[in-house]
Formats: C-alpha cells, sequence, structure tokens
C-alpha cells in the first residue's frame, strides 16, 4: 500500500501502545493517539466517529487490565464492533490487532477472551490482520506484583519467552504499513524473544535487581484448565515466529541505566 499518512492507535498510552505511538512517529506518520485519557473510548464508541476521520489504518493495542473472562471478552467484542463501524464510515482500509502466542487451545480467563477478540477483529468488514505476540519484558513486573504476599511472590508456573514492547511496537508498524494485498496470512504471524525461560526465572532476576520480593515461587494453579498449556510451552513461539532482542536480562540492564 502507499505510505499511510495517519494511523490511529487505540490504547495508546499502554505498555506497548505507547511505543507504537513513538515507532510511527520516527517512521514519519501522522498519529492519532486514542485512549480514554484523549477523550475516545473503544467499548462506548464514545469520541471514535471524530478521532477516525482522515484516518488510514488503525493499529489496537487496547486492552482491559481485568483478567476475568467474561469481562474481558466483553471489552474486546466491544472494541472491535466500535472500531469497524466507525471506522468503515471513516473510510479506514486496514487494522492491525495485537494478540498472545499460543491461545488456540485456552479455554479460560483473559487469554480466552483474547481468541474471542481474534475472531470479532477479523469479521470485518475492516480488512484486519493479527499479529500474535508473547508476554512482553514490562508484563514481568505486574505478574510478580500481583503474586506478592509478604516477602514472597507467588507467579504462575509459565514457560514464555519474553519480548521487549519495543519489538512488538516495529512489528505491528511493519504489518500496518507493508506494500501487500493485506489479506489474513494463516498462522497468524508471530513476535517473541530471543530464548524461551520461565516466568520464574524472569521474576527472579527482576526481583535481584529490586532487592523484592526476596524469594519467588513457582505456583501450579491446580483450578486452571489452562494450566497444562502454560507449564507445557504451549506459549512458546512457532517455527515462523519473528524473534528479536533483546532477551529479558539485557532489557533489565537497558532500562535501569
Ligand atoms: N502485556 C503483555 O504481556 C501482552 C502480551 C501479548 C499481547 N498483549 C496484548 O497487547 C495489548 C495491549 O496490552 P498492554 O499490556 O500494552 O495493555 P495496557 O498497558 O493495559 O494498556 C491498555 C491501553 O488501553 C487503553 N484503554 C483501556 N480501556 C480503554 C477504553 N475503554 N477505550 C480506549 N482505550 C482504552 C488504556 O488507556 P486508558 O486507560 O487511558 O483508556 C491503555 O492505553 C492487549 O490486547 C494484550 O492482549 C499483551
Amino acid at each position: 500500500m502507499q505510505k499511510p499518512t495517519t494511523i490511529a492507535v487505540a490504547g495508546a498510552t499502554g505498555r506497548v501502545g505507547r511505543h507504537v505511538v513513538q515507532v510511527l512517529q520516527e517512521r514519519g506518520h501522522r498519529v492519532v493517539p486514542m485512549s480514554r485519557s484523549a477523550g475516545v473510548d473503544v467499548v462506548t464508541g464514545d469520541g471514535l466517529r471524530e478521532a477516525l476521520e482522515g484516518v488510514d489504518v488503525v493499529i489496537d493495542v487496547s486492552s482491559t487490565p481485568s483478567p476475568d473472562q467474561q469481562t474481558a471478552t466483553e471489552f474486546f467484542t466491544a472494541a472491535a464492533h466500535h472500531l469497524h463501524e466507525a471506522g468503515q464510515k471513516a473510510g479506514v482500509r486496514r487494522m492491525v490487532v495485537v494478540s498472545i502466542i499460543g491461545i488456540d487451545g485456552s479455554v479460560a480467563g483473559y487469554n480466552a477472551a483474547k481468541l474471542a477478540h481474534e475472531r470479532a477483529a477479523l469479521a470485518g468488514p475492516i480488512p484486519t490482520r493479527i499479529l500474535r505476540a508473547a508476554q512482553f519484558h514490562e508484563f514481568v513486573e505486574e505478574l510478580v506484583a500481583w503474586g506478592t504476599q509478604g516477602d514472597v511472590a507467588y507467579v504462575p508456573k509459565m514457560q514464555t519467552q519474553l519480548v521487549a514492547a519495543r519489538a512488538v511496537a516495529e512489528k505491528l508498524v511493519d504489518v500496518a504499513t507493508a506494500r501487500d494485498p493485506f489479506v489474513v496470512t494463516l498462522p497468524h504471524p508471530e513476535i517473541a524473544g530471543p530464548r524461551a525461560e520461565t516466568l520464574a526465572e524472569a521474576a527472579r532476576l527482576l526481583a535481584a535487581r529490586r532487592g523484592f520480593p526476596s524469594l519467588v515461587e513457582e505456583a501450579s494453579d491446580a483450578a486452571n484448565p489452562d494450566r497444562e498449556l502454560f507449564e507445557s510451552g504451549g506459549l512458546l513461539p512457532g517455527p515462523h515466529a519473528t524473534l528479536a532482542g533483546p532477551a529479558y536480562a539485557e532489557w533489565l540492564d537497558q532500562t535501569a541505566r
């Protein structure tokens, strides 16, 4: 496609959204940042019509903080509906949505909601592509905080190939501005970091840098029907994935500087 002049970013202030905005600006695109703090709500549709005027492409990296399956499903399906509806009226030509690697077998929680998100986003009418990403480096801190009780952090037993949000943002912008016919490609393209590790290993690196919590324990949640997927490497990238550094340890060094 021609170099798009205007790209709207839903979730522009988030962990990955702020990098998407930065990458787009560095590459010379005009950016329309969308988030509730910017007066645009993708769940209610408030402010969308005005924001999408003159927009060629939408990159959707919005999210709810809720891990609850129903709450997250309602968020993502409403967002997809409103972005397509308002986007079509505004003449948006393509949409790119970020999702999560390895969720095909998910039946519970946030990951199952992302499957519903993918389906709603691909239903159109605007031609849409999904980019699936591994867990972000930036997300480890939140997972540790969620599981911390006193001096101990209990983190889910999980194999992951953590990736920097900046690398995900670069790939999203590549997909959004690619000079190709923009048909859906299966399997969905994936982006992950350079090496597999456990979430607990990453959490221990973080805790060592911060000096807190003093102990990180792996917790296997018997009540989670997706447990086997998490623990057996089901969230690791496939052979066709783009792998991009830095690895988590190097990223921690860089962000500490
Ligand atoms: N975190 C990970 O490790 C990871 C891994 C793979 C894929 N992903 C996917 O990447 C996407 C972004 O994740 P993230 O961790 O960057 O999210 P995040 O940091 O929680 O950011 C969420 C963004 O969405 C905006 N937002 C929330 N509710 C909104 C609403 N009703 N209307 C408009 N904007 C709204 C927030 O801004 P306001 O609060 O100002 O509205 C914020 O800009 C999600 O789709 C997630 O599934 C995440």
